[in-house]
């Protein structure tokens, strides 16, 4: 049994705010926040919801194959700017792609959604009879943004990115006894196709309020924004990325040298550089792409591979590994494992 991710797809949208004009609106300079977070630019979808940044990114991705929409079977949304609670989001989704029945939920772990629906639809497509999956993490951050408060404005930015997944083992007709399954019919067309071995995934509640929106859907008053303590979350950060990615690695006996590329959840340079020192992989297998969008949450990982794969070598790097890593609210964290 394998599930391979067939096709990933992105797409931002809406008003480019750069440093300069943040530091007309709050008491900041692009010097500092560059230094202190890496970020130049991030995008503010001012009149999109996270629906059609989700759907598009969902399109961009299934433009790039050839498949029947109605054998999607899961459409898991990571987010925590959904605009509507009933129905979630993933049906809106899943309407809009015209897909006619499928499993649909909304998955909230913060930054770390998008691993989490990684591993939740791995597991999922094991125990089932799936042919495709559709995984889409998509966040509207700015709704959530204080504008007035220097110390959070300057990070996040609004964006979606979507993975679709193949289970090669799928069963046309699960009845028909000499329905033999060949894993490479199954795949033969596809142009991409990354293996996904394995996730660890894990929490601990975050009882000091460190990362915070209070109140989901009703941004009016002050508790409904982002409320962040950004010294304990760098800490927390840079420690339990660590922890992970050695776990991932133990646990399926890989050597880092084999691991050529790693996509960590775009929040702050300084975080990355951080782990790249803490784990000893070289900082140059880290992509990072959080100079150009801020962070966006649960679609920074899916958005920073679809860039990271639009120009890689595959051919020199088939056998290697891609670690996908995470960390955010909750607290949340996660890392997966993707074969080459
Ligand atoms: N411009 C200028 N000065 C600022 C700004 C700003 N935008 N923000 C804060 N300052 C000031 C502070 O007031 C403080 O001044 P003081 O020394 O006079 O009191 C000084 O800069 C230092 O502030 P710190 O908060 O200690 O700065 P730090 O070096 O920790 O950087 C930052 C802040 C960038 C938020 C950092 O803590 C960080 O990146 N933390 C990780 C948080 C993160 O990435 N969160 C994303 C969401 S969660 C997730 O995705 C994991």
């Amino acid at each position: 049994m394998s599930i391979k991710i067939i096709s990933i797809g992105s797409y931002v949208a809406g008003k480019v705010l750069d440093n300069h004009m943040l530091s007309e609106m709050v008491d900041t300079n692009n010097q500092w926040i560059v230094e202190r977070t890496g970020i130049e630019t991030r995008y503010i979808a001012e009149d999109i919801t996270t629906e059609e940044l989700a759907y598009n990114s969902c399109k961009n991705a299934l433009d790039k194959i050839d498949i029947d929409i109605n054998e999607v079977g899961l459409l898991i949304s990571s987010t925590i700017s959904n605009d509507t609670v009933v129905p979630s989001s993933s049906f809106t989704i899943s309407g809009k792609l015209g897909i006619e029945s499928a499993v649909c939920f909304d998955l909230n772990a913060a930054c770390s959604g998008f691993v989490y629906s990684l591993a939740v639809a791995k597991s999922f497509m094991e125990s089932t009879n799936i042919k495709y999956a559709i995984l889409v993490g998509a966040e509207r951050l700015s709704k959530y943004v204080d504008w007035k408060d220097r110390s959070t404005c300057i990070l996040f930015g609004d964006g979606a990115g979507c993975t679709i997944l193949e289970n090669t083992c799928y069963e046309k007709n699960l009845n028909k006894r000499d329905n033999k399954v060949n894993e490479e019919d199954n795949i033969s067309d596809k142009k991409l196709a990354l293996e996904l071995i394995d996730s660890v995934l894990g929490g601990k509640y975050d009882q000091n309020r460190y990362l915070t929106i209070s109140s989901k859907l009703s941004p009016k008053d002050s508790d409904s924004f982002i409320r962040m303590n950004g010294r304990q979350i760098y800490k927390f950060a840079t420690e339990i990325g660590v922890k992970v990615i050695e776990e991932l690695l133990l646990k399926n006996n890989i050597d880092k040298k084999d691991v050529c590329l790693i996509i960590p959840h775009q929040s702050n340079q300084r975080i990355i550089e951080t782990l790249a020192i803490k784990s000893k992989i070289e900082i140059e297998k880290w992509f990072v792409n959080l100079e150009k969008y801020g962070n966006t949450s649960s679609a920074s990982v899916p958005i920073a591979l679809d860039e990271a794969l639009g120009k890689f070598d595959f051919q020199s790097n088939k056998g290697k590994y891609i670690i996908i890593l995470a960390f955010g609210g909750g607290l949340s964290y996660g890392a997966s494992l993707l074969k080459i």
